[in-house]
């Protein structure tokens, strides 16, 4: 019909209905339709398209309209706090109510593990109560590294200091922490890990404390285990056992968000759970009608949706699964929101927030909004629960996340999108009631969150390569992997994978001890297969320094391109075809131009990215020269070994690389898809943006028979990234001799 609006705007109860049902409706804002009409006409006709003045037909993105249905039967159980308080904002954070108990039961417990809503208080606060109030030094540790970056710098200022002195933190590639003053650090899990290595004991502390522990992160699975045997050495009571000296005593105290955790009592044989009450408003939950195939396009949509219809303040987060998609969505609401610059629209203001992002824009999203924007924070999961981002009262989230696998048959690790578990969607969803009553909408079906979703996320100790963990471990002189105490423990397939891995890379020998290079691999800040290239390139060859450009720069391959969909990377440097090569030449080629940002704009480099790429290049080079082991392998060859032909060196380095990565290798079948030589099933094809690829399409060349990929995604299907050509098969034999049998 003539006349239906496709359109939709929820009403005040957040139903929506068409903008033609709203116009019917008495009393419907005409403010509103103003407004909605006039941002449309300024925008391009590919995204939005009104048809004539009278009607408030609107179209986004020419057809897409995401129909939502609320949740009657089941709003938010989390919810605690009445309607009628939205009014009052109680300023006190809720652990303040309840720090005398707190402390109490510190004092009188080893462990104790803190459960409370996100946001009450449990990451800034506590630490500085033991610090405080106890005099403790201590140590926090944190899934990911903006969590730790961020906090710091937040206590910091909280207490006054500078940043790296009382208060630091430690990150891999970054240390702002001081060994003489620092009294609270704040530590990503892995790297309170290695600080086991240098001080299996942790006398510097008097406390850790395990946070974000519901994360289930390998590093903080093993961390419990450890912990758990070092409090036994380090009690609370005088008590010396039949040692000499005596230790002080350690504390533990594990915080979580509240799924799942007993599982940590149970661990601890029964100990203390102290609960921290939260507030939290009722959240509406929010479904989409059907499943959406595109759900970037719909989180897009649902925006606007919002945007166009809700007034401010209100600020709008948004659940998504990596940097690229932030990147890509970043870019479009950039645009839009400068086409809507002229409208009476109100103006976004459009913030990013993952791992990798630079300090100086992590700040962005903790700003106050302006009364006159909106806040729309485009977030990865580390806005679930380990960041509290103030004044969000929508959520979007299209239910996924993306996850690390290794697959125990192959050997072989790929990146892949998943669906969130029902514990994560909601826990997402009670962001949005933090300041008042808030609204989320879910880009997935009712049905599929009641029967499609699992309970709780899978620990990631049982589902990734567990080489490095195996290898720490039995450097710390755990005898029997099996006896050591886990929360949950990693299949025997696993396992074995991992001693098999070991042992390919030389970390293990064959009677499954720890060799000299399996210590310098353990001691190395990088994956064990890292240091293997690293050690071959050295020893072998003498291309030390091309292979750690080369390292350092896989390190950032996510973001290292600004537009890398619509990128001739082919014309870049005609001469090159392998991924790893082309990395060689781009770091080379920014040095030589003096690392210029306008030359990283010409070629489409982002110029960020290379600077971090240069500090974790640094940071390895000094690994390499404080071991002057792998420097002297290196300067053995003296100056005169392959740099003069470009041929040999590059065979040196993909022959570095596959004495580290043989599980990456990939050989073509007759239809032309690869598969790992043990002839799993798993077919591979070239990730579209590999330079192979790009060549394969431009001048037509033959397939390679043998590939060298360094990353595998998966989704329509299993992506090999990076790759290089194996020119010759004797090399695979020639560098692994044990696994490339003929
Ligand atoms: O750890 P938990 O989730 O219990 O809370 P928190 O991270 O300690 O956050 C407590 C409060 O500090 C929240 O209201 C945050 O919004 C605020 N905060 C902030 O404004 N800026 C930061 N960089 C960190 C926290
Ligand atoms: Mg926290």
């Amino acid at each position: 019909s003539k006349y239906e609006a496709n359109f939709h705007l929820p009403d005040e109860k957040g139903n929506f209905g068409t903008v033609t049902d709203k116009l019917n409706k008495k009393g419907a804002e005409q403010w509103e339709l103003l407004q909605l009409k006039q941002a449309a006409q300024n925008l391009s006709t590919d995204e939005i398209y009104v048809k004539g003045s009278d009607k408030y037909e609107y179209v986004f993105d020419k057809e897409t309209v995401i129909d939502f249905t609320p949740d009657n039967e089941n709003v938010d159980p989390g919810a605690n706090v009445s309607d009628d308080s939205a009014g009052k904002q109680d300023l006190e954070l809720p652990i303040t109510k309840m720090k005398p108990q707190l402390l109490e039961a510190i004092d009188k417990n080893q462990v104790l593990i803190v459960v409370g809503e996100t946001g009450s208080g449990k990451t800034t606060q506590l630490p500085q109560y033991l610090v405080l109030d106890r005099n403790w030094k201590v140590a926090c540790t944190q899934p990911r590294r903006v969590a730790a970056t961020s906090v710091a710098k937040r206590v910091s200022e909280e207490m006054n200091v500078e940043l790296g002195q009382e208060v630091g933190y430690t990150i891999r590639f970054d240390d702002k922490s001081n060994e003489q003053t620092t009294v609270l650090k704040y530590v990503t899990d892995g790297m309170l890990l290695r600080e086991f290595l240098a001080d299996s004991k942790l006398l510097k502390y008097d406390c850790i404390m395990i946070d974000e522990a519901h994360e289930r992160t390998l590093s903080t699975d093993v961390l419990l285990g450890l912990l758990k045997e070092l409090l036994k050495i380090r009690p609370l009571t005088g008590d010396k056992g039949n040692g000499d000296e005596q230790l002080r005593p350690l504390r533990l105290i594990i915080s979580s968000a509240t799924m799942n955790a007993s599982k940590f009592s149970e661990f601890f044989d029964g100990a203390r759970l102290f609960n921290v009450p939260g507030r939290r408003f009722p959240v509406d939950i929010h479904y989409t009608l059907q499943p959406e195939a595109n759900y970037i396009q719909a989180v897009l949509t649902t925006i606007f949706q919002i945007h166009l219809s809700q007034p401010v303040p209100g600020d709008i987060l948004v659940f998504l699964t990596g940097q690229d998609e932030i990147e890509y969505l970043n870019s479009i609401l950039q645009d839009i929101n400068c086409k809507l610059q002229d409208t009476n629209c109100i103006p976004m203001l459009i913030t990013p927030i993952y791992g990798n992002l630079p300090q100086d824009q992590q700040a962005e999203i903790f700003k106050p909004t302006p009364a006159t924007h909106r806040k729309v924070v485009l977030a990865t999961n580390i806005a679930e629960t380990s960041l509290t981002i103030n004044g969000i009262k929508y959520v979007i989230d299209p239910g996924f996340v993306k996850i690390k696998t290794f697959i125990p048959q192959t050997g072989m690790s790929q990146l892949s999108t998943v669906p969130c578990s029902k514990a994560s969607v909601d826990q997402r969803a009670g962001r949005a009631g933090r300041v008042g009553p808030g609204k989320c909408f879910r880009i997935f079906t009712k049905w599929s969150y009641e029967h499609e979703l699992e309970l709780l996320p899978q620990p990631e100790i049982s589902r990734t390569n567990i080489s490095s963990v195996i290898l720490l471990l039995m450097s710390l002189g755990v005898k029997n992997l099996l006896d050591f105490p886990l929360l949950d423990r990693p299949s025997i397939p696993q396992l074995s994978k991992g001693l098999e891995n070991l042992y390919l890379l030389g970390g293990l020998n064959s009677k499954g001890q720890i060799t000299h290079l399996g210590y310098i691999m353990n001691d190395f800040p990088c994956e064990p297969n890292f240091l293997k290239v690293l050690y071959v390139a050295a020893d072998k060859f003498g291309v030390l320094e091309p292979v750690l450009t080369i390292v350092a720069m896989l390190h950032e391959t996510q973001a290292l391109f600004s537009n890398e969909k619509n990128l001739d990377k082919a014309s870049m440097f005609p001469n090159v075809v392998s991924d790893h090569m082309l990395l060689l030449n781009i770091y080379n080629a920014w040095k030589e131009n003096n690392c210029s940002k306008s030359w990283c704009v010409v070629n489409k480099i982002q110029s960020k990215t290379m600077s971090r790429v240069e500090n974790i290049r640094k940071q390895l080079w000094r690994y390499c020269k404080n071991r002057s082991e792998i420097m002297d392998l290196n300067n053995k060859h003296g100056n005169n070994t392959v740099g003069s032909s470009p041929i040999s060196l590059e065979s040196c380095i993909i022959k570095s690389f596959i004495s580290g990565f043989p599980n990456n290798i990939a050989i073509i079948g007759r239809n032309g898809q690869y598969k790992q030589q043990n002839n799993s099933n798993i077919s591979m094809v070239l990730h579209p943006t590999s330079l192979i690829s790009c060549r394969m399409k431009t001048a037509g060349m033959k397939p390679y028979k043998i590939i060298l990929y360094h990353q595998l995604i998966m989704t329509s299907k299993e992506f090999m990234r990076d790759c290089t050509p194996v020119y010759k098969e004797e090399w695979l034999k020639e560098m692994v001799p044990q696994f490339f049998v003929s």
